[in-house]
């Protein structure tokens, strides 16, 4: 049985080769194209999750727990009135473009801190009023126990100012007294300091404030009486030389000629005098 020459096909094979050829070379073709098609697709989905894997990391509070600088912040949050309020709701302001930005820098900040370790801590910026205003309104007026007169318009609205001013302490630390509430040293201090606005305690405390030895009529003749029972100071001494001021003033019952007819007074009242009079040494320049 004669061998065939398979080196050199006839044209017939020839043609049914190339055309076999051509359909494999096609067949690779397109299976490189679907290839280089699912390639693009696969590599943009992993791109799409690295962008977008940080982004929701960071909008979820337990991510922040990674960072040991900021876990008395997330420890004081947990117990505070805004616990069920995401780090986000008061971090990132509203609207589309805020978002944007914060995703645009959660992206460095997710990858550095596994690079490097979470050692950054200024991912997030003090909020601003806009944040605060999607829950909040300005209308208020007075605290809620009534005790304080604190028009919100007037601070927000007119003078512009954050509300982070003076509610510093509401979610990540207790004031110096113990509470989230703003502090009175931040309004004396900073504003109400009698220069720049009114140091006036009416102005601030309503009447509720007042102890109600304060609304006897005779209040003023008995106070002094009254030094001893109560600690004045817890409420004057935040107006140094409050009572030392008043007490510079003539009384009045230093009336008519007081020179020569305060004895009978001097008799009753005793030490009184001697509040206002210093030591016994201005009785004694007469007596
Ligand atoms: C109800 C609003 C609110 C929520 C919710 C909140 N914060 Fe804050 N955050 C504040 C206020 C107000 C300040 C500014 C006062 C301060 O530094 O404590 C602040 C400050 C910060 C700062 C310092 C920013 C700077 O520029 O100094 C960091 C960091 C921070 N918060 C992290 C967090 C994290 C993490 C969460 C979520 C677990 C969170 N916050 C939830 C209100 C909020
Ligand atoms: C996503 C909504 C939301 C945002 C944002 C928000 N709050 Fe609140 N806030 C609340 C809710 C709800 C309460 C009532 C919580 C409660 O009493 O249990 C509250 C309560 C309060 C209280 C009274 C309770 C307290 O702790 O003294 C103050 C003050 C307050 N918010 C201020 C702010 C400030 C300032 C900001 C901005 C830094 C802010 N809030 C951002 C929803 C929000
Ligand atoms: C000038 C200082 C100041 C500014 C600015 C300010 N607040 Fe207040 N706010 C206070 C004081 C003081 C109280 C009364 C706190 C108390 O003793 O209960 C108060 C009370 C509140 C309360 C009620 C608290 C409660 O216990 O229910 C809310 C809510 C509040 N503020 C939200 C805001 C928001 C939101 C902003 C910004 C838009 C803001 N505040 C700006 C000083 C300020
Ligand atoms: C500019 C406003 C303002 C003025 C003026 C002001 N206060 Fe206050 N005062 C406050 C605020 C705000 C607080 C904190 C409220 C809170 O803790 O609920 C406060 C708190 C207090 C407290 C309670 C402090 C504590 O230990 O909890 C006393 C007492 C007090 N004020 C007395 C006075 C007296 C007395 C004057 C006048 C000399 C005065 N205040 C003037 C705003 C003011
Ligand atoms: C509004 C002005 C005024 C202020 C403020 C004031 N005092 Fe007086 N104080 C007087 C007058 C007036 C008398 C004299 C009363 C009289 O003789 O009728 C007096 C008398 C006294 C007396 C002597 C009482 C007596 O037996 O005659 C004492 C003690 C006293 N004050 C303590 C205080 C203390 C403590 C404070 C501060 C917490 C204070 N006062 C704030 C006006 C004031
Ligand atoms: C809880 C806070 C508080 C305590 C405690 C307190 N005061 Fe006052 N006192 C005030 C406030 C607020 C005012 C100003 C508002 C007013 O006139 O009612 C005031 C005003 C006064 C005045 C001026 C009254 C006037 O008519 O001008 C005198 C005097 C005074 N206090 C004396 C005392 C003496 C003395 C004590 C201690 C026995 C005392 N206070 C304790 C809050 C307090
Ligand atoms: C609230 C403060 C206050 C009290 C309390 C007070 N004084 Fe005076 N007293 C004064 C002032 C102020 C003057 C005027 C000082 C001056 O002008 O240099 C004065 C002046 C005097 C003078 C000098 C005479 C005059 O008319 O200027 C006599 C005397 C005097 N007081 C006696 C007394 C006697 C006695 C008592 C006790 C019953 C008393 N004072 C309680 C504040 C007080
Ligand atoms: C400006 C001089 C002067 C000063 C200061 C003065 N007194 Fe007098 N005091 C007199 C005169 C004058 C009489 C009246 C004497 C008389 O009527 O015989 C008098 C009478 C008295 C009497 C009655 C005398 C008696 O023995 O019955 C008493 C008590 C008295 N003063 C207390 C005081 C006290 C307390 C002070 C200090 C707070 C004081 N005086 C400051 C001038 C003064």
């Amino acid at each position: 049985m004669a061998e065939r020459d398979t080196s050199t096909p006839t044209p017939a094979e020839d043609a049914v080769e190339i055309a076999q050829g051509d359909e494999a070379e096609g067949l690779t073709q397109r299976r490189r194209r679907r290839f280089i098609k699912w390639g693009v697709i696969s590599l943009a989905v992993v791109v799409v999750i690295l962008l977008v894997l940080p982004v929701v990391s960071m909008l979820q509070p337990g991510y922040y727990r990674r960072y040991p600088a900021l876990r008395d912040r997330m420890d004081h949050w947990a117990v505070s009135t805004h616990s069920r309020i995401s780090c986000a709701e008061c971090h990132v302001n509203p609207g589309a473009g805020a978002f944007l930005t914060f995703a645009a820098k959660s992206i460095p900040a997710f990858y550095s801190q596994l690079v490097k370790g979470p050692s950054t801590t200024n991912l997030l910026r003090a909020p601003t009023r806009a944040a605060c205003q999607k829950c909040h309104t300005t209308y208020r007026q007075v605290s809620p126990a009534g005790d304080l007169l604190i028009p919100h318009r007037a601070h927000v609205v007119v003078l512009d100012m954050q509300c982070v001013t003076c509610h510093k302490n509401l979610v990540h630390s207790p004031n110096r007294r113990g509470f989230n509430r703003p502090e009175m040293e931040g309004c004396v201090g900073q504003c109400h300091n009698g220069d720049t606005a009114s140091d006036q305690c009416t102005d601030c405390h309503t009447r509720k404030q007042t102890p109600d030895t304060h609304e006897r009529a005779d209040w003023l003749a008995i106070h002094g009486t009254m030094a001893d029972t109560i600690d004045c100071s817890e409420c004057h001494d935040w107006t140094p030389e409050y009572c030392a001021a008043c007490h510079e003033k003539r009384p009045a019952s230093h009336a008519g000629n007081w020179k020569k007819d305060h004895a009978p007074v001097a008799k009753k009242r005793g030490d009184g005098c001697l509040v206002c009079h210093g030591g016994e040494k201005f009785c004694k320049e007469c007596h």
